[in-house]
């Protein structure tokens, strides 16, 4: 758990002091931890105290400039590797599962892409009421985790699921949460995705066509599979997948550095439809029109063959996974492709169709053993089932 960094969020409740024991246990584990401080739960810890156990600075208010200005509210929902609200309010939690936000914590309980763990922590009542048991039905069908709520053991008062969970159990849950798991949960792997633009000129570039999809569906299925993942992209305009590293790149140089950056790895899936070749300089200003008509010549120079340069590396990945992108001979170029480059295995692709910028793919997995025809799918689809391939793969490999 060394190096996890946990966001906390410290909602209004008696219970609240116990999050100050939470951020310690935390600590003691190697965690870090970031506070949001709701106004209710500053009615039961101080900021200072909760700042003094962090080290860090308590986030209070959706609408403060200074915060905002050092980290937006955004960003701050995704520092950190999961999302702890604790307590959780009957509040926090009808916010959340209504898609409430109208404070720091409401807003930043929607806008992350992280897990969320709640510890509630209420009256007995309030927690069996049907309203409360109907957001905490939704939030679990959302996919939240929860820890407790723990019986409440009053003698002669009411009894029943209310009390926090004690920090102990949280820290536990929180433990449990951030364990990797999946079939590749411990290896590790490179994917590349996007075109790469080669400067003309400070306004003109030569690029491939390539909208990143396949690629970034790729990147997400390895991630979701346990995969520490980290993808490599050219220019695209689509979001990462979550828990993936971006190495965000312009150049196909900028692209083979990157990736060695990126070694060792297990894996390389290399989606990305790099330039072939380069103008051998760059204008400095802005090549003008003639008023004689004359086009310029530009005079191109080869870009590394990163897929080639990768598979013959001193750290080369176990397993190389190049693609082949077709119009003509899709599956003959693929087989003579894997062996020019030295990949293992070679998805191809016939793209003469819609397949650049579209949402479906049709590939033909050409490995060792021949030519495996996969049918009409999702991009999203062809990612689970290569990252299924590539589990069964590698499993029991070193
Ligand atoms: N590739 C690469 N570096 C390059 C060109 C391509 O790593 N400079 C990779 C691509 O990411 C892909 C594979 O090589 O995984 C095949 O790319 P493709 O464009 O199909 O092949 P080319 O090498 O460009 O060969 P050709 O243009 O002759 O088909």
């Amino acid at each position: 758990m060394r190096g996890k960094s946990i966001l906390l969020i410290i909602g209004g409740g008696i219970a609240a002091y116990k999050s100050l024991e939470l951020i310690r246990l935390l600590a003691q584990r190697g965690m870090t931890c970031r506070a949001i401080l709701t106004r209710a739960g500053a009615e039961f810890v101080t900021p200072l105290s909760v700042a003094s156990l962090t080290g860090e600075t308590v986030h209070q208010d959706l609408f403060s400039l200074t915060d905002e200005a050092a980290m937006g509210h955004i960003a701050l929902s995704r520092s950190a590797d999961l999302v702890v609200v604790a307590p959780a309010t009957a509040d926090l939690m009808a916010k959340m599962a209504n898609g409430l936000a109208n404070d720091l914590a409401s807003t930043a309980l929607l806008a992350t892409d992280k897990a969320v763990l709640m510890a509630p922590a209420m009256n007995v009542r309030m927690w069996q009421s049907p309203s409360v048991q109907r957001n905490a039905e939704t939030l679990k069908r959302d996919g939240v985790r929860f820890a407790g709520p723990n019986d409440v053991e009053r003698s002669g008062g009411e009894c029943g699921p209310g009390r926090m969970a004690q920090p102990a159990e949280i820290a536990a849950a929180i433990e449990r949460a951030l364990a990797v798991k999946g079939p590749l949960a411990g290896r590790k792997a490179l994917v590349t995705a996007g075109p790469t633009y080669e400067p003309v000129d400070p306004v003109r570039f030569l690029a491939n066509q390539s909208s990143g999809r396949q690629g970034y569906a790729i990147a997400g299925a390895l991630a979701a599979a346990g995969a520490d993942t980290t993808l490599v992209s050219g220019p695209v305009s689509l979001a990462p997948p979550p828990g993936v590293a971006l190495a965000r790149v312009t150049t196909a140089r900028e692209m083979l550095a990157a990736c060695e950056a990126a070694l060792p790895a297990d894996v390389l899936v290399m989606a990305a439809a790099v330039a072939d070749w380069r103008p051998d300089s760059i204008a400095g200003s802005k090549i003008k029109k003639t008023t004689d008509r004359v086009v310029p010549l530009i005079r191109l120079v080869e870009n590394p063959d990163i897929l080639a340069t990768l598979a013959a590396h001193a750290q080369r990945p176990r397993l190389v996974i190049g693609f082949a992108a077709e119009t003509d001979n899709v599956v003959q170029n693929a087989i003579a492709k894997r062996a020019r480059k030295g990949a293992d295995w070679i998805l191809a692709n016939d793209v003469s169709g819609d397949v650049m910028g579209g949402e479906r793919n049709r590939v033909h997995l050409v490995n060792e053993t021949g030519v495996e025809d996969w049918p009409d799918m999702t991009k999203q689809e062809v990612g689970a089932r290569l990252a299924a391939r590539i589990a069964e793969k590698l499993k029991g490999a070193a």
